[in-house]
């Protein structure tokens, strides 16, 4: 039974991190932000976009005047943003210039089984693969990054990891009220921690931890102690969790308020307004930080309580007529009362255990297992569970491929505002039950799993099979 007269201010900050917060300020000598490029089309109808994207080795100056081995996307590392519209025709030839397996998987897109790079999609070193899609996802930020089973946890800790950005019919609406130039006034934020070995190697397999690997390093795209060159008022941020393990809260300086516009998987309502915003590994958040609002001429972006970006103010003028109060939406996303979802099938969605002991209902991963199924386009409502004991006291970040759904209840209570939004993946803390409405659009057989890379490759992960 929902508690609809929970309403949870915008301020508020439900969640509850256990963790430690091992990230430790580092005096890596500061430089700009790096800006992943925006990946060229490598052709272009009227009908179709082409892209090719291939994984590699690389060598990243993380620390001055040291290499770091590392990987990227047609780069040294992380990869290049990709922007793409809605409805558009995608033709991607991903490749693979690396030694080892990898899979190419579209964080939060809704496509269909081939195209979504779970672990079975495997690229060969050499090998290229094409995949074609329509975009069917509505403005938003997504990610992309490989998903092989049993080394995406290195992949991603090595540097695999991009953005993909989707355009609307409300980017083109917001364009005079948003900031949308990319890497001047819309900066993508990819939030990592990592261990530097010997002060600058990314050496996986020497810092591998079971319960999720960190690391005492921010690095914002890459970027230890990060500065950005910021012009014109309002600054927009999209923040990605892209930690393997790392529960991140972000605040500002002077405790100053931002607003959160969208979520995962597409735009909120209306702008929310927050001091604290907390992201688990994998999920998204876009917010605006209006400059105006500081004397300073240098503003700090705080992660886990220390300095993760700091902002040096441009000239004041207005980039963009942003509103506090605007709807930001043309279709606004309504509450789900409980009895509009009374007679929905339900599935229960059981995390437990921890280290290499973690389950969900009670099984491990078992590549050639359906675990579920659900009916194309029927709306189903899964209870996600954490379950706790005296073992177990870690938030899973519960992550579902080819699919946004919407966030009904945390332990009977309405999700505060900025959870109200598409979500691919929700932060479920120890001991707490989550209610999610899902409808699958695609057919095919798509992953469920922690997004603590390190679980999911221990086997808390499963296959619902939609026909
Ligand atoms: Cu971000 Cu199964 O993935
Ligand atoms: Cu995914
Ligand atoms: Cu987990």
């Amino acid at each position: 039974k929902l508690d609809m007269s929970y309403q949870p201010s915008a301020l508020e900050t439900i969640f509850r991190s256990d963790d430690e917060i091992k990230i430790t300020e580092n005096d890596i000598e500061s430089r700009p932000l790096n800006i992943p490029p925006l990946l060229e089309p490598i052709s272009q109808t009227d009908g179709q976009i082409e892209y090719e994207i291939r994984a590699q080795n690389g060598e990243t100056e993380i620390v001055p005047g040291r290499k770091t081995p590392s990987r990227g996307y047609n780069g040294e590392l992380l990869g290049p943003t990709i922007k793409l519209k809605k409805d558009q025709q995608v033709k991607l030839h991903t490749g693979n210039d690396m030694d080892e397996v990898t899979t190419y998987h579209w964080h939060g897109l809704i496509v269909d089984e081939a195209s979504d790079g779970g672990p079975h999609m495997t690229i060969e070193p050499d090998e290229t693969k094409t995949i074609d899609f329509n975009v069917d996802n509505e403005a938003a930020t997504l990610w992309y990054h490989p998903h092989p089973h049993g080394s995406t946890s290195k992949q991603v800790y090595e540097g695999l990891a991009g953005m993909v950005i989707i355009e609307d019919e409300n980017t083109k609406r917001l364009e005079k009220h948003l900031p949308h130039e990319y890497g001047v006034d819309d900066i993508p934020v990819v939030v990592q921690d990592r261990f530097l070995v010997d002060g600058y190697k990314l050496n996986y397999d020497e810092v591998r931890s079971i319960d999720g690997t960190g690391g005492d390093t921010l690095l914002l795209n890459g970027t230890a102690n990060a500065t950005f060159d910021a012009k014109g008022r309002y600054l927009r941020m999209r923040l990605l969790n892209g930690s393997n393990v790392t529960n991140f809260e972000f605040s500002l300086e002077n405790n100053a308020t931002f607003y959160q516009i969208g979520t995962d998987g597409g735009l909120l309502n209306y702008p929310i307004e927050l001091k604290h915003l907390f992201l688990s590994a994998g999920e998204r958040a876009e917010i605006i930080v209006d400059l105006e609002a500081f004397k300073e001429e240098e503003v700090k972006l705080f992660v886990n309580g220390i300095t993760g970006l700091t902002i040096r103010r441009g000239e004041n003028k207005n980039n963009a007529d942003f509103n506090p109060i605007m709807s930001l939406r043309t279709e606004m996303l309504p509450v789900i009362q409980p009895h509009e979802v009374a007679g929905y099938p339900t599935k229960l969605m059981l995390m437990a255990g921890t280290d290499y002991r973690v389950s969900i209902n009670g099984k491990k991963y078992d590549p050639d297992r359906i675990d579920t199924t659900q009916p194309l386009g029927e709306y189903q409502v899964w209870e996600i569970v954490n379950a706790k004991d005296e073992m177990e006291n870690l938030i899973h970040p519960y992550h579902v491929h080819g699919v946004q759904f919407r966030i009904l209840d945390r332990d009977g209570k309405i999700p505060p505002r900025n959870e109200q939004g598409w979500k691919d993946t929700v932060l479920v803390n120890p001991g707490e039950t989550v209610h999610v409405l899902l409808k699958f659009t695609k057919p095919g057989k798509f992953m469920y799993h922690c997004h603590i890379l390190e679980h999911e490759e221990h086997g808390m992960m499963g296959h619902v099979e939609i026909s």
